[in-house]
């Protein structure tokens, strides 16, 4: 039998840790026959409350579940870990600034990238999902030098999955029709899904949506301000659907993307469509061999210009305002 993958699971006694640790149990993380060792990190307060999930992970009786360790030492969390999840982050609460935000993150993933940096496996995969996803992705790569840069993404999976849903209740299609979407950019408001490039039954998506004012003023807007509406609605953020953009982010990473099928996924940028080098932004994507590629070669219209070059300066300014403050 195959030995147990590592996967180490961050903000573990948080509420997706609760949707995604019973996912990953049941071997959905990386499919039925691969069996998973889990190494939960949780700050001392919550390693309780992380004990009580991993209880019910064993009344699971679980057969992919090869193990349950708890931390609340980033080092030995991530010793040896092949698949990182980076969920545990720091929420923006009440008269916060950006910069406070950000410097309170910073204290999170720049000793999470140096652990992993020195004790994870050769092999590591990183999806930070923790806001701000992008920047906190790029913090912890940056103290991480010894570890490939295309290793850290984050999540704009849930983005992609959110605008596939949107797509097949305007065009009454299944989601499994729509291919070819793209999110652009930064895991935030100013995000932008693209379906210029898409096609639904093998006919262009644009085309067959045939509406810019829909596009415009109610599928982009929906998609961006869905986390909003959830809470709005919930009371809570959202939790499974984030849990289930994980498991699929990782598990199209290891298995692959469909032939002539691509998804978004926030990677490291080689400045293709002009994105800088070096942030970690979402881009159309495919995934093989392991690797997640950037989609070359797309002609981008004017109106994806401005939209892109506009959730890019926001990447570009949150890089600039943790550069300021010392932690890349
Ligand atoms: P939560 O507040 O329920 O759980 C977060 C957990 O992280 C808590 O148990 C906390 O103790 C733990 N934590 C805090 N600092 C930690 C550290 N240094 N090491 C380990 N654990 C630590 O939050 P929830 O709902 O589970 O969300 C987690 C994060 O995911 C938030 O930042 C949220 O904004 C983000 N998110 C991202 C999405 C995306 O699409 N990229 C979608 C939805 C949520």
């Amino acid at each position: 039998t195959q030995a147990p993958v590592n996967v180490t699971v961050t903000g573990a006694a948080g509420q997706i840790g609760y949707a995604l640790l019973f996912r990953i149990a049941s071997g959905q993380l990386l499919g039925p026959d691969t069996p998973v060792k889990l190494r939960l990190l949780e700050i001392p307060q919550a390693v309780k409350a992380a004990e009580g999930t991993a209880m019910e992970l064993d009344d699971g009786a679980f057969p992919q579940l090869a193990g349950i360790d708890i931390f609340d030492d980033p080092k030995q969390a991530f010793s040896g870990t092949n698949i990182a999840l980076l969920v545990g982050a720091r929420p923006r609460t009440k008269g916060m600034e950006r910069g406070d935000l950000l410097e309170a993150n910073g204290g999170i993933f720049k000793p999470q990238g140096e652990a992993i940096n020195a004790g994870a496996a050769d092999d590591i995969r990183v999806l930070v999902v923790g806001n701000p996803a992008n920047t906190n992705a790029l913090i912890a790569k940056s103290h991480a030098p010894d570890v490939p840069a295309d290793r850290f993404t984050a999540m704009t999976r849930l983005d992609h999955n959110r605008a596939l849903a949107q797509l097949s209740k305007k065009l009454d299609v299944p989601v499994s029709e729509i291919k070819r979407l793209a999110i652009w950019g930064n895991h935030s408001a100013t995000q932008y899904p693209m379906i210029t490039h898409g096609t639904v039954g093998g006919k262009n998506l644009a085309e067959a949506v045939n509406d810019q004012k829909w596009v415009e003023e109610t599928f982009i807007p929906t998609v961006a301000k869905r986390g909003a509406a959830i809470i709005e609605a919930r009371g809570l953020s959202s939790a499974a659907s984030a849990a289930s953009a994980a498991i699929d982010h990782v598990y199209t990473w290891v298995n692959g993307t469909a032939e002539g099928d691509w998804t978004s996924a926030a990677v490291i940028s080689d400045g293709s469509y002009g994105v800088p080098e070096g942030l970690i932004s979402s881009f159309p994507v495919t995934a093989k061999d392991g690797k997640y590629e950037i989609v070359q070669g797309l002609e981008i219209d004017d109106f994806s210009r401005t939209r892109i070059d506009a959730t890019v300066g926001e990447l570009a300014e949150e890089r600039d305002a943790v550069q300021k403050l010392g932690l890349i």
